[in-house]
C-alpha cells in the first residue's frame, strides 16, 4: 500500500492572494476622509473591495495596504465588518505613491504565494466573475493578465498646456477600436511582479498600473474582458453611480 504523507510534510498548492492598496488621500474625490475609508451605502469602500476579492474562491488571502498612519484603524475596520472566514486577512501601512504601496504589500506576502491579484480599493464594486476570470487565466500561465473594456470616447493625443484651461494643440488621434480602459484587479505570476516592482524605479508619481511596470520587462500581457461595474471612484460623481449600483443590487437580490 503506497503511504500518504502526513499533513505536516505534504507540499501545499501555491495560493492566490490579493493586494489592495488603499493608502491613496482622494485629492479628486474633494476634502474628506482617506478615499478608501468613504462610505458607500453604508460600508466603507474598502470593505466592498475586500468582500470582492474573498468573494473569489482564487483568494485565499488578502493584503490590505492601508494610509501610511491608518494601519490600526484600517485593522479595527476588518475586526468591525464580517468577511468571509476561508480568507486570511494581512494590513500593512503603504507609502507616498501607489507604486510604493504596492511594493509594500508585496512584501508582505508569504512564501508559498504564487499568483498576486492587485486591486484598488477604489474600485469596490468589481463583480466576482471578473476576479475568476483574471485568477483563472494567471493560473492557466499568463504572466501579467489585465481587465479592460473598450473606449466610449474618442481619445486625442494632446501638448498638455502650462496653465489649466488653456486651449491645447491636439498631436494625434488614436483609432478608438484599438484602445482599451485597463480596471483592476490585475493579476500576475508573483515572481514577475515582484521583478517589475525591482526593476522600475519610481519617477514623480510614479506608475499608475502595475501591468504597465511589467510591460517594461518585455514579459507578455494579454487583456481580457473588463466589467461596467469595476469602474473607478475617483470624482464626486462616481460616488452617485456606485449608490446607484448598489441601490439596483440590492433591488435585485431582495434585501
Ligand atoms: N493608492 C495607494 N497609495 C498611494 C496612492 C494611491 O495605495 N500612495 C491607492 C488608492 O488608495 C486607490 C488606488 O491606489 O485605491 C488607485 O489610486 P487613485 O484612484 O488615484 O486613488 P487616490 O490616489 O486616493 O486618489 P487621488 O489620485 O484623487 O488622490
Ligand atoms: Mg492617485
Amino acid at each position: 500500500m503506497p503511504s500518504t504523507p502526513s499533513p505536516t510534510d505534504r507540499p501545499r498548492p501555491p495560493r492566490t492572494a490579493a493586494v489592495i492598496p488603499a493608502a491613496g488621500r482622494g485629492v479628486r474625490l474633494g476634502p474628506g476622509a482617506p478615499k478608501a475609508l468613504r462610505v458607500l451605502g453604508g460600508t466603507p469602500m474598502l470593505i466592498h473591495a475586500i468582500r470582492a476579492m474573498a468573494a473569489s474562491r482564487a483568494v485565499s488571502l488578502v493584503v490590505v495596504v492601508a494610509p501610511p498612519d491608518g494601519a490600526p484603524e484600517v485593522k479595527h475596520l476588518l475586526d468591525e465588518h464580517a468577511l468571509p472566514e476561508h480568507t486570511d486577512y494581512l494590513v500593512v501601512p503603504g507609502g507616498e505613491t501607489r507604486q510604493e504601496s504596492v511594493r509594500l504589500g508585496l512584501e508582505a506576502l508569504p512564501e508559498d504565494v504564487a499568483v498576486v491579484l492587485v486591486h484598488d480599493a477604489a474600485r469596490p464594486l468589481v463583480p466576482v466573475d471578473t476576479v475568476d476570470a483574471v485568477a483563472s487565466a494567471v493560473r492557466d500561465g499568463a504572466p501579467a493578465v489585465v481587465p479592460a473594456l473598450p473606449l466610449a470616447d474618442t481619445v486625442k493625443e494632446v501638448e498638455p498646456a502650462g496653465t489649466p484651461g488653456e486651449p491645447e494643440p491636439v498631436l494625434a488621434t488614436p483609432v478608438r477600436a484599438r484602445l482599451r480602459a485597463v480596471q483592476t484587479p490585475q493579476g500576475f505570476d508573483r515572481d514577475t511582479l515582484v521583478r517589475a516592482h525591482a526593476e522600475v524605479a519610481v519617477d514623480g508619481e510614479g506608475a499608475t498600473d502595475d501591468a504597465g511596470m511589467v510591460e517594461r520587462l518585455g514579459a507578455p500581457v494579454v487583456v481580457v474582458p473588463g466589467h461596467e461595474e469595476a469602474f473607478k471612484v475617483t470624482r464626486p460623481l462616481d460616488l452617485v453611480l456606485a449608490e446607484a449600483v448598489l441601490a439596483r443590487r440590492r433591488a435585485n437580490d431582495g434585501f
